[in-house]
């Protein structure tokens, strides 16, 4: 079997690109990650990817710091579609990357990009996501997968997991809550990408029959 050549960019700690590692590893999975670029030298998750065994390249941000920003985005960008088309990536994870990606490389890798958010999209796109919940009081948080779009956390949804907020809970102990079902969502919706099950169509994702209303989306199997 052909397994889906993945890239993941990252920029820091890299515990979702761990668990996608991880689940890669069983010989079934549909996609093998190949590649693992960090925009940041100093990301811990290179160290994932060296540990595994697995290629990485740093495009270090700081050598693109044109006075004119526009720029800059097009050359770093470019840059990272040079380096994953010549490792031969067909579809890449963000996983933690904290840049904006211009429109162009988007356009580039539409359906074919996907990234992590820790909220249950729409809600909450943007940072600090867990705060923002709390200070809403709201009952219930999670994390969706979604194709990316040029607005940023915005796109076809693939996969979401819920958890509760509890009462005293802090951005840290809500944030850990969602990082556990993080780590379990990301590896199944990449396994339902790459075995060409998350179809995009009037910018929905269509589930197969036998996925719609799949509680293992909402509480992925560990
Ligand atoms: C995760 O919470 C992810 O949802 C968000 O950034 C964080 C990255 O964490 N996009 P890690 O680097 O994967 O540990």
């Amino acid at each position: 079997m052909a397994r889906v050549r993945t890239g993941v960019l990252i920029s820091g700690r890299g515990s979702n690109l761990q668990a996608l590692i991880a689940a890669t590893r069983a010989p079934d999975h549909p996609a093998e990650i190949a590649l693992v670029l960090s925009n940041r030298p100093e990301a811990k998750g290179l160290d994932h990817a060296t540990e595994a065994g697995i290629a990485s390249q740093v495009v270090d941000q700081g050598a693109y710091a044109d006075p004119d920003r526009s720029a800059a985005r097009a050359a770093f960008d470019a840059s990272l579609t040079g380096a994953l088309e010549a490792a031969g990536i067909e579809l890449v994870c963000l996983a933690g990357f904290m840049r904006v990606l211009t429109g162009d490389f988007v356009a580039h890798w539409r359906d074919r990009l996907i990234n992590i958010h820790p909220s249950l999209l729409p809600a909450f796109p943007g940072l600090d996501s867990h705060a923002r919940v709390l200070a809403a009081g709201g009952k219930l948080h999670g994390c969706t997968v979604h194709f990316v779009r040029e607005e940023v956390d915005n796109g076809p949804i693939i996969g979401q997991a819920a958890v509760p907020v509890l009462a005293g809970d802090t951005p840290e102990t809500l944030a850990a809550r969602v990082l556990a079902v993080e780590h379990r969502l990301y590896p199944a919706c990449l396994r339902l990408v790459a075995e060409g099950g998350a179809e995009v169509v009037d910018e929905r994702v269509e589930l197969p029959a036998n996925q719609d209303g799949d509680a293992s989306l909402m509480q992925p199997p560990a």
